[in-house]
């Protein structure tokens, strides 16, 4: 498929834009800094909190999982069997710093796509290659 461009310049703290990239949810996150500091304290919970297992480009295989530490980029797909997530900004009973709940049967992932112990899920949510062709455009693909 060809690569896809998500406008981000209006994109609030907090928000997250959908768009669709080879017929699978490309999510764009950008991140508080709330959301960014309840990162390093999850690290025992996750059962691959390095992301060691390849699910992301090498540029984006670091504490934020991403080119920009406050720009979140992931395929919206789960690890599991494929449902698409939901996205919790805010803490719920399932993920009490917020991330990504997998209703189908109840995988977590924190505001990096990094996947919680003891779940259905495998591996962490993957980063698609991406880069930015500027400030406010990302191109995935
Ligand atoms: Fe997400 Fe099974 S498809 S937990």
């Amino acid at each position: 498929g060809a690569p896809v461009t998500v406008d981000i310049g209006k994109l609030e703290p907090g928000q997250r834009v959908v768009e669709e990239w080879r017929g699978q949810p490309v999510w764009v996150v950008r991140r508080t800094d709330d959301m960014l500091q309840t990162l390093p304290q999850l690290e025992n919970k996750l059962s691959d909190p390095a992301s060691e297992a390849d699910q992301q480009p090498a540029y984006a295989q670091n504490e934020w999982r991403s080119i920009k530490k406050e720009l979140l980029v992931l395929i919206g797909t789960c690890t599991h069997l494929g449902c698409s997530p939901l996205y919790e900004d805010e803490p719920t009973v399932e993920l009490e710093h917020g991330g990504f709940f997998c209703p189908c049967h109840g995988s977590k992932f924190d505001l990096a796509g990094r996947v919680y112990k003891g779940v259905p899920a495998p591996t962490n949510l993957v980063v698609p290659p991406h880069s930015y062709l500027s400030e406010g455009v990302i191109i995935v693909g």
